[in-house]
């Protein structure tokens, strides 16, 4: 079954819309294989989006991301990482689809709710940095 790493951001987090977004994943046949809730540090963010780190938004992004807690989740289905990527909608949530995730609660580019894998080979990859063999059930 495959599987693909999903982040609720910080702006979600404050909005209190955690249990609204792991709906939309459950309902639509994601399974939660693991979940949890942390504070990135600086170092953590910096590495998981190390292949942004010549972009422009580097910076912000980062700083973004370590405003506050974020909710991370292995999401496991049919074609996880595909489908996980439809219902969150286009990274811009100006562009993104009705109904989507980004669509329904993002504000921004920067601030825009949740990210998601974008490869079967970048998921086996964020998964780990996350989470042990363990945590993933
Ligand atoms: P995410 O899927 O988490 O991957 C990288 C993030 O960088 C992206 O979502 C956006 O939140 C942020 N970002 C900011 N500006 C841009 C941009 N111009 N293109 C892509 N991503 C951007």
């Amino acid at each position: 079954m495959e599987q693909t790493l999903s982040i609720i951001k910080p702006d979600a987090v404050a909005k209190g819309v955690i249990g609204k977004i792991i709906d939309r994943f459950e309902s639509n046949g994601l399974r939660i294989a693991a979940a949890k809730k942390m504070q990135l540090s600086r170092a953590d963010a910096e590495a998981f989006y190390a292949v942004h780190a010549a972009r422009p938004f580097f910076n912000d992004l980062v700083e973004f991301m370590i405003s506050g807690p974020v909710f991370v989740m292995v999401l496991e289905g049919k074609g996880a990482m595909a489908k996980n990527r439809d219902l969150m909608g286009a990274t811009n949530p100006q562009e993104a689809e009705p109904g989507t995730i980004r669509a329904d609660f993002a504000d921004s580019i920067d601030a825009n709710a949740v990210h998601g894998s974008d490869s079967v080979e970048n998921a086996a990859n964020e998964i780990k940095f996350f989470f042990s063999g363990r945590e993933i059930l």
